[in-house]
């Protein structure tokens, strides 16, 4: 009798505070509505390495060896759309620090196995997912857009919302069960789709995510993917295509007349709005080929191309429908060339945007996008806005339900964005904080000068926008800059700023050390 009372009473006492589970398949399935599990596995990986090279982020520039975690698949499909979406959660075996993570993806790709060893080796439990489509061609939607029937809609709210909001809940079940705890807290880190995934989730699931990094958010998709096709229209409407050491020359010869703006000449526009340099003033005058050493002459178009490229795209009365790069911002992304052995430059179409308009505007993978003309292009951007603002937008900026969960956010971009123009993110910001004065309680927003698209350029990058964060949710500290370090020396020096809040910039005192953070303050303007 006493025996048991005992069992009943210990079993009692069992489920009441859970244990952790093994690493195995028995691990409990989570349940999702109006989805099937149609596969789970789980089991321990020993001595995982991985080499992350090609990324000046501080975040995922580590080699990474000798890692131990519980790789948890899972496989489901949506109840009647025929997709089957495939999602990881990496869970450390040790040292767990009693948070997870949602890990976004690039391009189109929705996410990419590989980036969680960055968060399990710092103690994160992490999740991933491929949204549904093939993870391995970020630049190309062709092999997933289309079904037999048109768009496959399905497939892109799968890439656009559901799939992330999907794997958070997943993550954090299997995350709990593992354990035998609830995570003390979620956040989201993400840059370019990543960004506009952890924007996404903001908008639309503010429960999800304590906090949110949302690097070089690909937000506003129908208009800057439109805008992002504008250099390849230009050049193919003016009849003329630099060789790439042409358009580098322009960008010297930008930075050169610009730099000063911000109060110090360092090689980097800190101050893009202040500059009115005409590359109009450059036709007819010498440059050295960056390429091969020889003297040229800039070509008679190479001025309106820019001017139109930097002024991005237009309305056939010339009103501006989007922005375009900054100056001292490198063209070879997204007005990409090829010279042949003749002599002959032609353009090419940037993989992303020109994925966008044959799949998902013409509906057609093989169709020629070269022969779209400037009165033609306006129609388009309304066409995407029209077709797939709801579903793919990402430019909602009530954030009144992220605001109440009691959410913060933290966004930052290089100013010298190569693929997602600044302006377009200082667009966002603006109509969330006229909505919400107060916006800057749980959103800010940092540029980072001569940054490229999620790192690289020589500017200095945000040091660990995470813990940024993590200090801000936790502890209350709110991020009044976010200190920043160049990636590599410049001249010896590794040079350390602190970013500021948008509107506010980074301004130098004029006389201290450029290499030391407290030479700069925030000022209103430079
Ligand atoms: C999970 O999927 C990957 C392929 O992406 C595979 O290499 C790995 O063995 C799988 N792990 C489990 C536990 O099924
Ligand atoms: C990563 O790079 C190091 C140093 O070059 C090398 O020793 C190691 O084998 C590499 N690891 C992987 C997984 O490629
Ligand atoms: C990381 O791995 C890459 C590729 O193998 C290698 O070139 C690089 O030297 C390694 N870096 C470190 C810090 O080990
Ligand atoms: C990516 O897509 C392009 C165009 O559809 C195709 O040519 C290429 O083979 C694909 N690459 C991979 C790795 O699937
Ligand atoms: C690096 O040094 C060279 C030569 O002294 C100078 O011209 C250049 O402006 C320096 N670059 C920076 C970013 O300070
Ligand atoms: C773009 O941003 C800059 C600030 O960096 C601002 O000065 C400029 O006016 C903006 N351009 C447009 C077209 O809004
Ligand atoms: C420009 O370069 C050409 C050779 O391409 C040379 O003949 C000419 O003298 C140069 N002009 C100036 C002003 O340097
Ligand atoms: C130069 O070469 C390209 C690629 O072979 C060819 O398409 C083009 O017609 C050639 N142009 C001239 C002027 O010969
Ligand atoms: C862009 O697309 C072209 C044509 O499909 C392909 O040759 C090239 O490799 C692609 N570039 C990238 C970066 O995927
Ligand atoms: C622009 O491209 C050059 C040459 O590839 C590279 O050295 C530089 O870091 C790039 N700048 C940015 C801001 O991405
Ligand atoms: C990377 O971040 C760490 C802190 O996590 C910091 O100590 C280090 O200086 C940063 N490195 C660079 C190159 O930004
Ligand atoms: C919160 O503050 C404590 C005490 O200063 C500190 O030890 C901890 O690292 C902070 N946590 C974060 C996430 O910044």
């Amino acid at each position: 009798m006493l025996s048991l009372l005992l069992v009943s009473f210990l079993s009692s006492w069992v489920t009441a505070l859970p244990a952790t589970a093994p690493c195995s398949d028995s691990l409990p399935k989570p349940v999702l509505g109006g989805a099937t599990i149609t596969s789970f596995t789980a089991a321990v990986v020993h001595n995982y390495a991985v080499n992350i090279t090609g990324e000046s982020n501080n975040w995922t520039s580590h080699n990474i060896t000798g890692l131990s975690f519980c790789q948890v698949n899972i496989s489901l499909t949506h109840v009647g759309t025929g997709d089957l979406v495939n999602n990881q959660v990496w869970l450390p075996i040790t040292g767990w620090n009693g948070i997870f993570l949602g890990i976004g993806g690039g391009g189109y790709a929705a996410g990419n196995w590989q980036s969680l060893a960055p968060a399990v080796s710092r103690g994160y439990a992490a999740v991933s997912t491929d949204a549904g489509h093939t993870q391995s061609n970020s630049s190309d939607a062709t092999s997933w857009a289309l079904g037999n029937a048109g768009v496959n809609r399905n497939l892109l709210l799968d890439f656009a919302s559901k799939s992330v909001h999907d794997m958070t809940k997943i993550g954090k079940a299997i995350t709990t069960s593992f354990y035998g705890s609830a995570p003390k807290y979620s956040y989201w880190n993400g840059c370019s789709t990543g960004g506009r995934q952890g924007s996404m989730e903001a908008q639309m699931y503010p429960g999800d995510y304590d906090g949110i990094v949302a690097g070089a958010p690909a937000i506003n998709w129908n208009d800057f993917t439109p805008a992002q096709q504008w250099p390849f229209t230009v050049m193919n409407n003016e009849g003329f295509a630099p060789e790439q050491c042409e358009f580098t020359a322009v960008t010297a010869a930008a930075i050169k007349a610009c730099d000063h703006l911000d109060g110090l000449t360092d090689g980097i526009i800190s101050a893009p709005g202040l500059c009115d340099f005409d590359p109009e003033t450059l036709v007819g005058k010498n440059y050295t080929c960056n390429t091969d050493g020889t003297t040229r002459r800039f070509s008679p178009k190479i001025g309106v191309v820019v001017k139109k490229i930097w002024q991005g795209p237009v309305n056939s009365k010339g009103a501006p429908l989007w922005y375009g790069i900054t100056p001292g911002t490198n063209f070879s992304s997204l007005a990409p060339t090829e010279t042949f052995a003749n002599g002959t430059t032609v353009p090419l179409p940037f993989n992303i945007s020109d994925s966008w308009f044959r799949n998902y505007i013409f509906k057609n993978p093989e169709h020629n996008t070269s022969t779209i003309t400037y009165t033609e292009f306006p129609a388009l951007i309304t066409q995407s806005h029209a077709q797939y603002d709801t579903l793919m937008g990402t430019s909602n900026a009530h954030l009144a339900s992220f605001k109440a969960a009691g959410g913060k956010m933290i966004t930052w971009q290089g100013l010298a964005d190569n693929l997602i123009m600044p302006n377009g993110t200082m667009n966002y910001f603006d109509r969330v904080k006229k909505l919400d004065p107060n916006v800057m309680d749980y959103y800010r927003v940092f540029f980072a000068p001569g940054v490229g698209h999620c790192g690289g350029g020589s500017g200095p990058i945000p040091n660990d926008v995470l813990m940024n964060l993590r200090a801000w949710v936790e502890n209350g500290t709110a991020p009044d800059v976010l200190p920043a370090s160049s990636a590599y020396a410049i001249n010896g020096t590794v040079r350390h700023q602190n970013l500021c809040p948008y509107p506010l910039v980074s301004k130098y005192d004029g006389k201290g050390d450029p290499a030391k953070a407290a030479s700069f303050s925030c000022a209103e303007s430079f």
